[in-house]
């Protein structure tokens, strides 16, 4: 008996679910566009101090060099070959990054695109960011190779080849998604060579994959490319091991394709939970903060257990993707900081922040006309992440993970893992408060009025630093103090004018 339950628990976390971060890192942060040389420094400069468990990383493998839009950021949804060749590094510099990451204990995960290669509406040639040679027209991809044998263009019934009808499951998994040439996944051939491909990743050391565009694949054939997958590499990973997956889903509600159909092969992202998060801080359509008491699957949500969750991706920052007007992002940062602290307080799911790079937005018809910029470079070279000396990120990128209130959100997150959802309060309006058992407790006052307040915090008495409003330092706060009394009571006092609405402490911020 005591053997079988060793085997349950062992298996739970070797599985598909897991990710593979070590113990007491419990978020990863996506470094959109970043270079692999960047990324390498920042897990030894930043991440692994700060307690972030790992980072999904852009698209390495060759892609389209489009010049028409120049160089947009959806080129990397592009491929051309599986070479590890883009403007983020070769695989020299990737495995570099891999190797330096996890050597401090920050996981890599990737986004795999394999659903398709690069659209039919690109011209032959080697206008690729390897120089490989690919004409999409003719279904030839010979760095791959694949050819014509190798899509689903005789499986897709719609008139155009495109995807016609999100209400016809089909046509979503079998046509082609905005053109992109649609890789016929139920071949055993076409299987083999993104199998290939992940293992090369695998064997290098990733700890997983985003699986983009899972909508738009089989769960089945999904399933058997997974199935062939190597065991993580037991340099950094237990024996046995399984890489993460969490697959790119876009499910609302009121579609036939649902998220749940995809949990046998891992997680999926939640894109309900961004979208009704932003609506609720937004106050749009009568929501209110105090609503927020059975957030999780009590909105619709799937399982905790099977959520990858976010506020913002790089889809829907920009209005790509899903979610619309309602999605929080660096934009308007004010409620963005409060979003991603109540995502990093809360139990479910397991949580992505975004990490960004600014583009001036225009706004024609409530559409960006700018959504396709991509990331900061020099005639196409992407710019070096370079870091101000009061730790922001330089050369127009955002770093919304560097920033105090949402790094040190990051480290409450590590500390109250594992405690339950506690002590609730609100008022019925816009000011809301929840405790993570003895560890941590935060209040926010989303209301056009002060609050002011006494709650049961669930903490040990003592003296609390805010570490929205400062950090602790050589045992000192250099934002705000909160007292906890014997009880486990103290007061809170947040101004709707404050910088940041919102106080949260916990056990690693006592003095
Ligand atoms: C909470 O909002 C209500 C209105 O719903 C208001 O009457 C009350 O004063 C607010 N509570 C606090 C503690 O500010
Ligand atoms: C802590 O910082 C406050 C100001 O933020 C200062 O007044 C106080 O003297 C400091 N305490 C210690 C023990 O350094
Ligand atoms: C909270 O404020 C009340 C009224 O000012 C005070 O009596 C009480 O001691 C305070 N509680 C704590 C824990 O500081």
């Amino acid at each position: 008996m005591k053997f079988f339950l060793l085997l349950l628990a062992v298996g739970f976390c070797w599985a598909q679910y897991s990710p593979h971060t070590e113990s007491g890192r419990t978020s990863i942060v996506h470094l959109f566009e970043w270079r692999w040389a960047d990324i390498a420094l920042e897990c030894e400069r930043y991440l692994a101090p700060k307690g972030f468990g790992g980072v999904q990383v852009s698209p390495p493998n060759e892609n389209a060099v489009i010049n028409n839009p120049s160089r947009p950021w959806w080129e990397r949804y592009q491929p051309v070959s599986y070479k590890i060749c883009t403007r983020s590094g070769n695989e020299n510099e990737f495995k570099d990054m891999v190797t330096r990451c996890n050597n401090v204990g920050v996981r890599i995960y990737v986004d795999a695109v394999i659903n398709h290669m690069s659209g039919s509406g690109v011209s032959a040639g080697t206008s690729s960011t390897c120089g490989s040679y690919f004409d999409p027209g003719s279904r030839d991809f010979p760095a791959v190779p694949y050819s014509g044998w190798d899509f689903n263009d005789g499986k897709c019934k719609t008139e155009s080849g495109e995807i016609e009808n999100y209400q016809d499951a089909t046509q979503v998994r079998d046509c082609r998604l905005v053109g992109l040439v649609d890789l016929a996944l139920g071949k055993d051939y076409v299987r083999s060579k993104i199998a290939e491909y992940l293992n090369n990743l695998i064997d290098i050391g990733v700890a997983g994959f985003r699986i983009d565009a899972s909508k738009h694949m089989w769960p089945g054939d999904i399933k058997a490319i997974l199935d062939t997958l190597n065991n993580l590499n037991t340099r950094w990973f237990s024996e046995g091991s399984r890489a993460f997956i969490y697959q790119e889903v876009i499910d609302l509600g009121g579609e036939p394709i649902t998220g749940s159909e995809y949990f046998g092969n891992g997680r999926v992202t939640e894109f309900k939970y961004g979208a009704k998060l932003g609506t609720v801080l937004r106050k749009w359509n009568g929501e209110k903060m105090s609503y927020l008491n059975n957030w999780g699957e009590g909105w619709g949500f799937v399982p905790s257990d099977r959520a990858l969750v976010f506020v913002d991706n790089h889809d829907n920052q920009r209005g790509h993707g899903a979610g619309g007007a309602s999605i929080l992002t660096f934009f308007d940062a004010r409620l963005y900081k409060m979003g991603v602290g109540f995502m990093l307080a809360h139990p479910y799911g397991f949580t992505r922040v975004m990490s960004s790079y600014r583009w001036d937005r225009n706004f024609v018809n409530g559409q960006d006309a700018n959504d396709w910029i991509g990331p900061p470079n020099n005639d196409g070279v992407i710019k070096e992440v370079t870091i101000n000396p009061d730790t922001t990120c330089g050369n127009g990128w955002v770093c919304e993970h560097r920033w105090r209130q949402i790094r040190n959100m990051v480290a409450f997150r590590n500390v109250v893992d594992g405690q339950p959802f506690t002590n609730w309060w609100d008022n019925g309006s816009n000011q809301v408060a929840f405790g993570r058992g003895n560890k941590g407790f935060i209040v926010f006052n989303n209301d056009d009025w002060s609050l002011s307040v006494t709650l049961q915090t669930g903490l040990p008495a003592g003296t609390y630093c805010d570490v929205i409003s400062g950090d602790k330092s050589d045992g000192n706060c250099t934002g705000i103090k909160i007292y906890v009394s014997s009880d486990g009571k103290a007061n809170f006092s947040i101004s709707n004018s404050a910088e940041d609405p919102f106080i949260a402490i916990h056990a690693d911020s006592k003095l």
